[in-house]
């Protein structure tokens, strides 16, 4: 069974690829490298022992995008391709719409061409907006708080009216929680472009010597220590996750959005502990204010994907912290080699 997987070269798409190939999949990737690396497409072979079809296109270009519907029979799409830096979206905002929501449209147009109707979306838990009541329920409303956000949120919308228009379209969308760790080998994982965003890749680089200390956002929320409480799963259940929804998609017709989180709400501090006890290493931190567009806290009710898709994510924070450290130490410069 054919699969394309549109920014399978990424950090979430490039641990999916792997496990699709395990399973017994073909994988086609289309990336177009704006955030990933060449390196990364030879990493997931090695690990697979399997070879990939790799295309570089963008998805906004619709006559190369063509090419590879033309020259496979494709099954089901999973759509990681999009950009994600929260801040920047803000910054750039057109450059964020153009590339997620146009290159989604460019996508649905060629899958209902070639009548490939069955796809799983990588959502967010960023389409909850600032709702700071957790668990988070799929069926709550949904808004956004930067542009990032709002293409989210809109492309669900534009997968719904997909589907109301042609209910023969199946469609998963997945709305992950907080990323983070590596494939246990220690060969595939995130890899930031400068000074990271996110918690788990900033602790990482404080690690291993390349940044002085971590900047903990704030200590007066209304959590058990003070710091911002999260939802942060293993990057390998959440691949685990889209194998089930590919399952759910290629048997059943149907849209629905499922959270993919752990439904345990872990503060920044009991990140910083356990990683130190993890591997033995201190992180330096000082507390800085809050960052603006935080809330307190934010951690998913994870049972519809338990009901519906059969998946629970089953790695502890421990694994998250080794893994992360693993891939940092084994590649001080990602997949610059
Ligand atoms: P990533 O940046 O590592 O991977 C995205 C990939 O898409 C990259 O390889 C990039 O080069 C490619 N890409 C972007 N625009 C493209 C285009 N127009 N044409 C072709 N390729 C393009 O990001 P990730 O962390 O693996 O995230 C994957 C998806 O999951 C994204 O849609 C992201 O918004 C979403 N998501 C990520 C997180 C997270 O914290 N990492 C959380 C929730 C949702
Ligand atoms: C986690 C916690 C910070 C960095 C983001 C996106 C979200 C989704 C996942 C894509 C918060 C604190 C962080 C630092 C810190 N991505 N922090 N010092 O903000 O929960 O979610 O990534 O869809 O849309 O917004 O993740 O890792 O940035 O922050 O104290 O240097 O760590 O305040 O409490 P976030 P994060």
């Amino acid at each position: 069974m054919h699969i394309l997987v549109t920014g399978g070269a990424g950090y979430i798409g490039s641990h999916t690829v792997v496990q699709l190939l395990h399973a017994g999949y073909e994988v086609i990737i289309v990336d177009n490298f704006s955030n990933s690396k060449p390196e990364s497409i030879k990493r997931i072979q090695e690990l697979a022992g399997k070879s990939v079809t790799f295309y570089e296109v963008d998805l906004l270009d619709t006559e190369a995008l063509e090419k590879v519907f033309k020259a496979h029979t494709l099954e089901a799409v999973i759509h990681f391709a999009g950009l994600k830096a929260v801040g920047e979206s803000v910054s750039i905002p057109i450059k964020y719409y153009h590339n997620n929501i146009t290159g989604t449209l460019v996508l649905c147009e060629l899958m209902k061409k070639y009548q490939v109707k069955k796809m799983v979306f990588s959502s967010s838990a960023t389409v909850y907006g600032m709702h700071n009541v957790s668990p988070l329920t799929e069926d709550l409303p949904l808004s956004t708080t930067n542009p990032y956000g709002s293409t989210k949120m809109m492309i669900e919308q534009i997968l719904q009216d997909i589907h109301v228009s042609d209910p023969s379209f199946s469609i998963a969308l997945l709305r992950y929680f907080n990323p983070i760790g590596a494939h246990a080998s220690g060969r595939i994982g995130e890899d930031p472009n400068g000074i990271p965003n996110n918690l788990m890749p900033y602790i990482t680089q404080v690690a291993i010597g390349k940044r002085e200390k971590l900047s903990i956002y704030g200590n007066d929320y209304n959590t058990h220590d003070g710091t911002g409480v999260r939802d942060y799963i293993h990057v390998e259940d959440l691949a685990n996750g889209h194998l089930k929804a590919l399952e759910k998609v290629i048997t059943s017709p149907g849209i629905d959005a499922y959270n993919l989180g752990t439904g345990k709400g872990v503060s920044v501090l009991d990140v910083v502990h356990n990683f130190e006890k993890a591997t033995g290493v201190t992180i330096p931190y000082t507390i800085t204010p809050r960052r603006p567009g935080d809330i307190a806290t934010c951690y998913a009710d994870p049972s519809k994907a338990l009901s519906a898709l059969g998946w629970k994510a089953k790695k502890s924070l421990e694994d998250m912290c080794r893994d992360s450290w693993r891939w940092q130490t084994n590649n001080p410069n990602g997949y610059d080699v």
